[in-house]
C-alpha cells in the first residue's frame, strides 16, 4: 500500500488506484446531511461490511457508488473515475422490494438482465456463453426448480437468490450488496455468502455489503463502516465492535460482548436500530449535528 502518490502524471489509471475511493464525502437528501467527511478506500478483494440503524444512509452510499445520488461535498471514484449510471462492471443486489405478482417476468429473465447491467427494456444479448453462465448461477443459488416461474409468484427468499445470481452474472469488478441475506434461510445465507466470497477471491472484486447482522458474514469481513446519525467509524471488526467505539458513535451507553465468535451489541436504552434483532426499529427523529456548514455544492 502506498499512502502517497508522488507521480505528477496522475491522470492515468494506476494499478495502485483503489477500486473505491471516497474523499471528504457528504450526502444531503431532503435537506438533511446523512453523513459527511467520509474518507474511505476499499481495496481489491476487500470485504467491507456497512452497518448502522435504519435511515442512516447505507443504501444511499451504494447509490453514490452507482452514480445514482450525487455527493454534496467531496469526491467519489470507482476504478479511478467518477461513477457512471448503468456501469456494467458493477454488480448490485438492491435492497429487497416485492415484485408485483402480475409482472410478466420469469426468474431466469431477472437473472439474465444482469448481462445488460440490470437495465430493463434493453434487448438482451443472449449468446451461448451467457446462457450457460445464467444456468450455472441459477444452479449455484439453488434456483433451478423455479427459474421458469413468473418472479412475482416466487417467495421473498426465492426472489432474493435470483437477484444475487443476477448481480454475479456480469463478472463484476465491484460488488454492492444491500442486505442480501434478508429473507434467506440459514442454508441459503451460507450458499450466497460463499458465492459472493468466491467472486471476491477469484477476481479480487471488492465487496460492499450492507447488513444489520454482521455475525453471519464475520469470517469474511475485512473492515466495517459503521454509520450512526451522521457520524461514522471505519476499521477492522475488532477495532469497531467495542463498547468504547460504539458508545462514542451512538452517543449513548452501548455494550459490546463477544460470545464465542459472535458479537452482541446491547444497550440499556432500546434505541439501537441494528444488531442483533433491530430490523423493525425506525428512527422517527434525527439528531442534527451542526458541525458542517450546508454548502449546496452542485
Ligand atoms: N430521494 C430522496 N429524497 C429525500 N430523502 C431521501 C431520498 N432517498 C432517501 N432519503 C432519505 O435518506 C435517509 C437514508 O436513506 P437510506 O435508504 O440510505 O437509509 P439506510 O441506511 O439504507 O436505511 P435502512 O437500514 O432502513 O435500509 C432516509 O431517511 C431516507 O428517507
Ligand atoms: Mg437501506
Amino acid at each position: 500500500m502506498t499512502p502517497t502518490n508522488d507521480s505528477t502524471a496522475a491522470t492515468t489509471r494506476e494499478p495502485t488506484t483503489p477500486p473505491i475511493e471516497l474523499r471528504h464525502a457528504a450526502v444531503q437528501l431532503g435537506g438533511r446531511t446523512l453523513w459527511s467527511g467520509l474518507d474511505l478506500d476499499v481495496g481489491p478483494g476487500e470485504f467491507l461490511a456497512v452497518l448502522g440503524p435504519n435511515g442512516t444512509g447505507k443504501t444511499t452510499l451504494l447509490k453514490v457508488l452507482l452514480g445514482l445520488v450525487p455527493l454534496s461535498e467531496g469526491t467519489v471514484r470507482v476504478h479511478g473515475r467518477p461513477p457512471r449510471r448503468g456501469d456494467p462492471e458493477l454488480g448490485y443486489v438492491p435492497q429487497q422490494r416485492a415484485f408485483d405478482p402480475g409482472l410478466p417476468i420469469r426468474g431466469r429473465d431477472l437473472v439474465r438482465f444482469g448481462a445488460d447491467g440490470g437495465r430493463w427494456g434493453v434487448p438482451l444479448r443472449s449468446n451461448r456463453a451467457t446462457r450457460a453462465r445464467v444456468d450455472e448461477l441459477i444452479e449455484a443459488v439453488g434456483a433451478s426448480a423455479y427459474a421458469q416461474a413468473p418472479v412475482g409468484t416466487l417467495s421473498g427468499g426465492e426472489q432474493q437468490r435470483l437477484r444475487i445470481a443476477q448481480a454475479l452474472l456480469g463478472d463484476p469488478t465491484v460488488l454492492l450488496c444491500d442486505e442480501p441475506l434478508l429473507a434467506l434461510d440459514l442454508a441459503s445465507q451460507r450458499t450466497v455468502t460463499r458465492l459472493i466470497d468466491e467472486q471476491r477471491q477469484r477476481a479480487a472484486t471488492p465487496v460492499v455489503f450492507v447488513t444489520h447482522e454482521v455475525n453471519p458474514v464475520l469470517p469474511y469481513v475485512d473492515r466495517i463502516l459503521y454509520l450512526v446519525n451522521g457520524r461514522w467509524a471505519a476499521g477492522t471488526p475488532s477495532e469497531i465492535l467495542t463498547s468504547e467505539r460504539l458508545t462514542d458513535l451512538y452517543g449513548i451507553e452501548v455494550d459490546v460482548v463477544k460470545v464465542r465468535d459472535r458479537y452482541l451489541v446491547v444497550s440499556a436504552e432500546d434505541t439501537l436500530a441494528t444488531e442483533p434483532h433491530g430490523h423493525a426499529h425506525h428512527h422517527h427523529h434525527h439528531h442534527h449535528h451542526p458541525h458542517h456548514e450546508d454548502r449546496g455544492g452542485h
